[in-house]
């Protein structure tokens, strides 16, 4: 039957998102699927019923697409589609409130402090040290977010992420390696190593430049990366996710992991780090495209 990709869309990310539904819409015609663009910025979702839209997959990240309106919607249109759910897309697209969920299940991540205009700076400097990170709590692919080194800079860092948001997060800098793992249906796939040059993974890093590093394998003893697969299960268990998704964690120079975020529609750009750490895994785009199409339920 007929598959809806849906993409592009109006939040922040939403050129991430035309170029990750563009190259999932490709892989799924080449594998002779009966796939079609659908951009809910341009066309309102109850058409797909009308059309006879049998299966959706969700390309959109962001507000308005990977935060459980679009899910609510095709709930009650009865159209199965993939990915996570209503109640842990919505969590997962809070940082905050991620945190809080990892926090009460035992599982480790950075310490934080909500900022708000109020705030007294040196106050949130004394208790996180520097760096901090400032971030809008409900953005990805950094976002706004600023990796802020002096006292002096968390006032211009927090206006900035409160141009995107109302909630801000300041989040302790871990210093160790970035990593990131997917995980398609019960399956953490390979992690992967994120070595920027100058240490900052930001916009301009995930998307458009080539001088990022990424080891996939990514170099820890076996033992050591199933660990940490077992904590990227749990931490997606305890959200609620299903389908596929990816965990951003940060692994301290003393050998402690840290949970970052989870991202419950992760990029599927050229640049991603999914469709990389499945091709290690020996599913090439095409087929990891039509395994997350399978998993699409209500
Ligand atoms: N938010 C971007 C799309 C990602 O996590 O891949
Ligand atoms: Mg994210």
């Amino acid at each position: 039957g007929k598959v809806a990709v849906l993409f592009g869309g109006t939040s922040a990310e939403r050129e991430v998102s035309l170029m990750s539904g563009r190259a999932v819409l490709a892989a799924l015609q080449a594998a002779g699927v009966d796939a079609h663009a659908f951009d809910p910025a341009e066309r309102d979702l109850h058409v797909l019923k009308e059309e006879g839209f049998e299966r959706v997959f969700i390309a959109l990240h962001g507000r308005g697409g990977e935060d459980g309106t679009v899910q609510g919607a095709l709930e009650l249109m009865g159209i199965p589609y993939t990915g996570s759910g209503v109640m842990a897309s919505a969590l997962a697209m809070d940082k905050w409130r991620t945190k809080m969920v990892w926090l009460a299940s035992g599982l480790p991540t950075p310490r934080y402090a909500i900022l708000q205009a109020d705030t007294d700076w040196a106050a949130v400097v004394a208790d996180l040290g520097l760096p901090i990170f400032v971030k809008p709590a409900h953005e990805g692919s950094s976002m706004g977010a600023t990796k802020v080194t002096a006292a002096d800079q968390l006032q211009a860092a927090w206006e900035l992420a409160a141009q995107y948001d109302r909630l801000v997060l300041a989040e302790e800098f871990i210093d160790g390696e970035e990593l990131t793992a997917p995980f398609l249906e019960d399956q953490v796939l390979p992690l992967v190593r994120i070595v920027a040059p100058d240490g900052n993974y930001d916009y301009q890093h995930k998307y458009f430049t080539d001088d990022t590093r990424y080891d996939c394998p990514c170099g820890l003893a076996p033992e050591h990366e199933a660990e940490l697969r077992a904590l990227v299960m749990k931490s997606a268990q305890v959200l609620g996710c299903r389908g596929w998704g990816r965990a951003d964690l940060i692994l301290s120079a003393q050998g402690r992991p840290y949970l970052l975020e989870m991202n419950t529609s992760p990029g599927m750009t050229s640049h991603s780090l999914v469709p990389m750490s499945a091709r290690v895994a020996g599913l090439e785009f095409e087929a990891l495209c039509l395994k997350i199409l399978e998993g699409a339920r209500l």
